[in-house]
């Protein structure tokens, strides 16, 4: 692998935020072309020659025909024998062209599986800017039209999708400023990852800034008649009227989660940190939007308990948008770190008890999952990842998740936690706004940090991030809660303990969801409806908790709950939740139940979702 290296230094005065001169325009230019950037097989730009450093996106957003026509200006950094600057896209209707004014003849490659179309555009060593104007297709994969009288549109780039609706070098390697000026439909509100307005405009019209240099899979739309609250004096919620009122509350600890996670690894470098509650189709439970965490609604639990999902957003403001993985390889490194900070900041907030077990949980969802990619796939389980000629979502597994965060945990455990929080602050200091890629994480953590002999054999690095499986000096976590829900489990399935003795009421959130993903596949339907009629489980408003008694109700062939289940299918796309409940289906004879649901639920689901489900169902 080939780097171009620069300082650090430079790289620190050249990205800090805020006033630049023209002077040191140019130097910032020059350094992020010179970024230490690893090849990235799911993008056909080729930075090396010619990147762009700086967005002016002009848009107006077509409810109508569900199209979004504008004019992407680049800014554009390129070497002395550079001949043409590369762009992806897919679908997108390209009208014209120009290179610093002038229209030129561009043209477009030939198709590639999932990484879409390469836009090559004829430029020259002189070259500063050039603009495309473009429209998208109303199928765009990032895009998710809400009919009715309740308009709704957001955007979901991440991993590769920013290409479905902007032009651009998609590539998490190639970072770069933006502005953009967005028209929408009267009565509602553009936000984007950027610079945000508090209140609707009265002509539909909305400008936006975001200073500090960002890959293209955090750019952002949402548009829908939004209301804004503030909870602090960096934090805020956006949501729909009827949910305002909801998300201020259950939201109303983002403050004290900023200040707790400034505590731990150094300012946060974004100025506001704000979170848009989207419609109840967004396919994840959050994205780290800069500035703008997007949210499920499925988080409104309404008294806080889900609160460690924005607990991971927002340390993505650090790891991933700060310190970024150079490719979809390296995943590992922006959702491990992710994860880690996340526990560390619940820690800090809400106490260790919590956290732990959070990370008991963690450690029960990744076996399960180990052990699944195992039969299938066993290069999968490596933290190191080898995506080429494949979708990145492929990599959105436990692996870079929860193994990602154990081997996190144990270098922790391993050099001791004051060690580890000092270089985890330097790490973040020194790599901001680059990227980063496992192989030079593994000889910054050698100098840095694995010093010693003693410290490379305790940890075996290798075993973890280029090996299978979950290597065996896999921290433990103990929780003496969750121990406890599992005797009190193993009594009530023993017949030892009767239902109304389980302590339903007292438990938290972690151990309700605990007792019911354990429960046994061959648990009967008369014992669900002993557990439903003692503790009305099914009218619960924490939806981990529904969920986790869905999937069980799906195994036990629990009719009573089917109605429920279907109605949460229909209205919900969070994939997480959509994926083990029609696969349960399938795996105990309910295929055509799965299938009738689907059929409905499908219109309203976002394509990350639509693309599962049709092959878990092989629709596609
Ligand atoms: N960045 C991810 C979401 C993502 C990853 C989208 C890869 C597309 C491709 C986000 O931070 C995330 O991890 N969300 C999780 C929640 C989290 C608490 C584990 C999710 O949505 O389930
Ligand atoms: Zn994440």
């Amino acid at each position: 692998m080939k780097y171009f290296y620069i300082t650090t230094a430079l790289t620190l005065i050249l990205f800090s935020p805020g006033c630049i001169s023209s002077d040191q325009n140019d130097r910032k230019s020059q350094a992020i072309l010179e970024m230490k950037r690893a090849t990235d097989f799911h993008s056909f730009s080729k930075p090396e020659e010619a990147v762009v450093t700086h967005l002016n996106w002009n848009a107006s957003v077509n409810f109508d025909d569900r199209i979004i026509r504008a004019t992407a200006i680049y800014d554009i950094d390129v070497r002395e024998s550079a001949e043409r600057i590369i762009l992806d896209c897919v679908d997108l209707t390209i009208e014209s062209v120009t290179v610093d004014g002038k229209i030129v003849e561009w043209s477009i490659g030939p198709e590639q599986p999932f990484i879409g179309q390469p836009l090559s555009i004829p430029i020259n060593g002189k070259s500063k800017r050039i603009s495309i104007q473009y429209a998208s297709d109303p199928a765009a994969d990032a895009l998710l039209w809400v009919e009715g009288d309740q308009p709704f549109l957001f955007t979901q780039s991440q991993a590769i999708l920013a290409r479905t609706w902007i032009p651009c070098q998609d590539s998490p390697g190639i970072r770069f400023t933006y502005e953009a000026h967005v028209d929408v439909p009267e009565g509602t509100m553009a936000l984007m990852s950027a610079t945000n307005p508090t209140e609707q405009s009265s002509n539909g019209h909305y400008d936006f800034r975001m200073d500090q240099p960002i890959p293209s899979y955090l750019l952002a739309l949402a548009v829908g008649n939004v209301e804004f609250r503030s909870v602090g004096p960096h934090t805020g919620v956006y949501a729909v009227p009827e949910l305002i009122d909801a998300a201020e509350y259950e939201f109303g600890t983002m403050e004290d989660l900023l200040v707790a996670a400034e505590g731990l690894y150094g300012k946060y470098a974004w100025e506001r940190y704000d979170l848009l509650v989207l419609p109840a189709a967004f396919p994840f439970g959050g994205m780290e939007n800069p500035r703008l965490t997007f949210a499920t609604p499925t988080i409104i639990a309404g008294d806080r308990s889900l609160v460690s999902l924005v607990a991971h957003e927002l340390a993505h403001s650090w790891s991933g948008n700060l310190v970024t993985n150079s490719t979809w390889d390296d995943f590992w490194l922006n959702e491990g770190f992710t994860v880690y900070f996340e526990q560390r900041i619940m820690e800090a907030v809400y106490g260790r008890e919590i956290s732990e077990m959070l990370a008991t949980l963690s450690y029960q969802g990744l076996v399960d999952e180990v052990d699944e990619i195992m039969d299938t796939n066993p290069d999968d389980t490596h933290l190191k990842l080898h995506l080429q000629s494949r979708n990145p979502d492929d990599g959105m597994t436990a692996i870079a998740y929860d193994k990602g965060y154990f081997f996190i945990r144990l270098i922790e455990e391993t050099v001791g936690r004051e060690s580890f929080d000092a270089f985890l602050k330097a790490y973040f200091n020194e790599h901001a706004f680059n990227v980063m890629d496992t192989d030079r994480f593994i000889a910054y953590l050698k100098e840095n940090l694995l010093n010693s002999d003693e410290r490379l054999s305790a940890i075996n690095l290798d075993a973890w991030i280029f090996g299978p499986g979950l290597p065996s000096n896999c921290p433990k976590v103990r929780s003496e809660r969750i121990e406890q829900v599992d005797a009190n489990l193993a009594a009530w399935e023993a017949g030892s303990l009767a239902t109304s003795e389980l302590p339903w009421e007292s438990w938290v959130y972690q151990e309700r969801y605990r007792f019911l993903s354990n429960l046994s596949d061959a648990t009967s339907a008369e014992r669900m409806e002993e557990l439903d009629v003692t503790w009305n489980i099914s009218t619960t408003g924490n939806n981990e908790v529904l969920f986790a008694w869905l999937e069980q109700s799906v195994r036990s062939h629990y009719a009573p709950s089917y109605n429920r289940l279907e109605s949460f299918l229909i209205n919900i796309g969070r994939r997480k939740f959509l994926t083990p409940l029609y696969r349960a289906m399938v795996e105990t004879d309910q295929t055509e139940m799965a299938l009738n649901i689907y059929k409905q639920a499908r219109p309203n689901y976002h394509s990350v979702a639509t693309g599962t489900m049709d092959e878990l169902l092989r629709l596609d």
